[in-house]
C-alpha cells in the first residue's frame, strides 16, 4: 500500500472490495427468490427451455445448504473486513493487526523462550559448546543461513572462499581466532607484486618456485632462478613460507589452494593481487548468534570422535591411531 502515492487507491481498493461483497449477497438473495416469481409461468417446474426432444431444464431453488453457507461466507468476509486491515490504509481494522507487529511479537517471544538458554551457552567457552549436540545444531543452522552462499553448505569453500571444515587456517583456527574473524571480518590484502618480481617471465618463474614450495610439480630451473627475489614475498609470507596469521598470508607450503594451484591461477595472484573479503558480522548477528556459530566452525575442523575437552595438539597424528579406538569409547 504504502507504493501507492496518491489515497485515491485506497478509496479504489475498499469500494471495490465492498461492492462485490455486497454484489455477493444481493445476487444470492435474488436467486433464492426466484422459484415464487416463476411459479406462474405454464409449467411452474421447469424454464421452458427444451433440448433433444424431452431434456427439460429444471427451475429448482439451489439447496437450502449450499446458500446457508454461501451467506455464511459473505457474513464471514465482513466481519473479517471489521476486524482486520483490508480496506485499504485508511481503516487499518478493530484489532489493528499487522504483519510486522506479529512479527515483532513472535520475535519476543522467542527471545523469551531461548534468551536464558542463549545465555548460558555465552558462558561457556566455544570449545566446549562446539560439542554440545543441541548448541551445534543451533550453531549450523545459523550457518546455513547467513555463510553458506560463500562457504558452502558442507563449508568446504569453493574458489576464493576457504574451506572451513579442513584444519588449515589463513587467520587462525583457535576459537578466538575464528571468532574474531567472525565478529571483525577479515581482509585478504595481497599487493600486485609483478613490480617487485619483473616481466611475465620472471612471474612465471616465481609461480614455479611457489608450486616447489609445497612439493609441487614444477620446473626446477625457472624456480631456482626465481629463489632470490622470494625475500620480497617472505616479508608477508614468511622466510619458509608458511604463512602468516596475524596478516591473513597463507600458508604456501601445503597444497591447499584458496585461489588455485596452476601457474597460471598462481602467475595471477602474484601479477594482480588478491583481496578476499570476509563480511563482518557484528551487528548483524547477536552475540550468542556469534558464539553459537563459532562453536559449529570449531567443531568441523575439531572433529567429535577427538579429545573432547583438552588436549587438541596430536590432531594429524592422530587420525589414523584413532579410528579404530572411536567405537568402543562410545558405549
Ligand atoms: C560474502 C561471502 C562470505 C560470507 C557470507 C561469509 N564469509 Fe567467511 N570468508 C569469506 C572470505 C572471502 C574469506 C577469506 C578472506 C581472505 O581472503 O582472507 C572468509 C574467511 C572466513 C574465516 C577465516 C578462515 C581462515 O582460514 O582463517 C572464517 C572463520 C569465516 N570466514 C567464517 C564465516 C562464517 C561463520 C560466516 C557466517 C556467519 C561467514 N564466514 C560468512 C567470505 C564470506
Ligand atoms: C603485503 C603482504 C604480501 C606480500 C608482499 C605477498 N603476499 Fe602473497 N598473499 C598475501 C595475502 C594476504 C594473501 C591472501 C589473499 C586473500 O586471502 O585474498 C596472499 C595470497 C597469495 C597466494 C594465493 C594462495 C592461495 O592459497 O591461493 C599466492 C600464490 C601468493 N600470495 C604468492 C605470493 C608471492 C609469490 C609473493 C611475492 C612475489 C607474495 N605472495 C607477496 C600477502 C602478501
Amino acid at each position: 500500500m504504502t507504493d501507492f502515492t496518491s489515497i485515491f487507491w485506497d478509496y479504489y481498493v475498499a469500494i471495490i472490495t465492498l461492492v462485490s461483497v455486497l454484489g455477493c449477497a444481493v445476487f444470492l438473495w435474488s436467486q433464492s427468490e426466484r422459484r415464487a416469481k416463476v411459479s406462474s409461468g405454464p409449467d411452474p417446474d421447469t424454464t421452458g427451455h427444451v433440448w433433444d426432444g424431452d431434456l427439460q431444464e429444471f427451475h429448482n431453488p439451489l439447496p437450502r445448504w449450499w446458500m446457508w453457507l454461501f451467506y455464511l461466507t459473505v457474513a464471514f468476509s465482513v466481519v473479517y473486513l471489521i476486524l482486520f486491515p483490508g480496506l485499504g490504509t485508511q481503516f487499518k481494522g478493530l484489532l489493528k493487526w499487522t504483519s510486522t507487529g506479529q512479527h515483532a511479537a513472535e520475535v519476543k517471544a522467542a527471545e523469551a523462550k531461548f534468551g536464558p538458554m542463549l545465555a548460558a551457552y555465552l558462558k561457556q567457552p566455544v570449545e566446549k559448546i562446539a560439542f554440545e549436540p543441541r548448541a551445534r545444531q543451533m550453531g549450523e543452522r545459523i550457518f546455513l543461513n547467513n555463510c553458506s552462499q560463500c562457504h558452502g553448505s558442507d563449508a568446504r569453500g569453493a574458489r576464493g572462499f576457504p574451506n572451513l571444515a579442513d584444519n588449515e587456517w589463513t587467520w587462525g583456527g583457535s576459537a578466538e581466532a575464528v571468532k574474531t574473524s567472525i565478529i571483525s571480518g577479515r581482509l585478504g590484502a595481497m599487493p600486485p607484486m609483478s613490480a617487485a618480481v619483473g616481466g611475465a617471465d620472471d612471474v612465471t618463474d616465481m609461480a614455479h618456485y611457489v608450486l616447489s614450495l609445497s612439493g609441487s610439480a614444477h620446473d626446477s630451473v625457472r624456480a631456482a632462478r626465481a629463489q632470490p627475489k622470494f625475500v620480497v614475498c617472505a616479508a608477508c609470507h614468511g622466510p619458509e613460507a608458511k604463512g602468516n596469521p596475524a596478516l591473513g598470508a597463507p600458508d604456501l607450503t601445503n597444497r591447499i589452494w584458496l585461489y588455485g594451484g596452476s601457474i597460471a591461477a598462481i602467475s595471477e595472484t602474484i601479477t594482480k593481487g588478491r583481496q578476499g573479503v570476509m563480511p563482518a558480522w557484528k551487528g548483524i548477528l547477536s552475540e550468542a548468534e556469534v558464539h553459537l556459530v563459532s562453536g559449529y566452525v570449531y567443531s568441523l575442523a575439531n572433529q567429535p570422535g577427538a579429545a573432547p575437552a583438552a588436549a587438541p595438539a596430536p590432531v594429524p597424528v592422530a587420525a589414523p591411531a584413532e579410528a579404530p579406538a572411536a567405537p568402543p569409547a562410545k558405549k
